[in-house]
């Protein structure tokens, strides 16, 4: 299989049968964001235990990528530590931007790399890990900030 078919079978797959869809409880760590280019947005979730990401579950609306991306990411990020799903989010970002990611394992994120050709549609792909990195950054500090 190609990359680009990779790429392709990947976010189909994602987008019509998103991983963590869905809510939480009230009290976990919520992320409503949307993308102002278009308006689509992403309404994330997160239970923190211990200094881990014990669950993530989101909704939304928004286009293929976004929402594959949103199912891929939280998939990557339940059971990591608050920085190492800070240090996932800077390493997707690079990929996003074709830079060098260190040595980060992506795993099946790398499919993903294909929207690195559509400058457009690269704040798609990031819109659930900005997300992401607004609530764990709030979560590892205390409320009143
Ligand atoms: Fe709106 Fe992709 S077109 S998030
Ligand atoms: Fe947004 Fe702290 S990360 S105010």
């Amino acid at each position: 299989m190609s990359l680009d078919e990779l790429y392709r079978r990947v976010i189909l797959d994602h987008y019509q049968k998103p991983r963590n869809w869905g809510r939480l409880d009230d009290d976990a760590v919520t992320v409503d964001l949307n993308n102002p280019t278009c308006g689509d947005r992403i309404s994330l979730q997160m239970r923190i235990e211990d200094g881990k990401v014990a669950d993530a579950r989101f909704t939304g609306e928004g286009c293929s990528i976004s929402l594959a991306s949103a199912s891929m990411m939280t998939e990557a990020i339940k059971g990591k530590s608050i920085d190492e799903a800070l240090a996932l989010a800077d390493a997707f970002s690079r990929l996003m931007q074709r830079q060098d990611v260190g040595d980060i394992d992506l795993g099946d994120l790398e499919a993903l790399q294909g929207v690195s050709k559509f400058p457009a549609r690269i704040k798609c792909a990031l819109l659930a890990w900005k997300a992401m990195q607004q609530g764990l950054r709030h979560a590892g500090q205390p409320a009143k900030e």
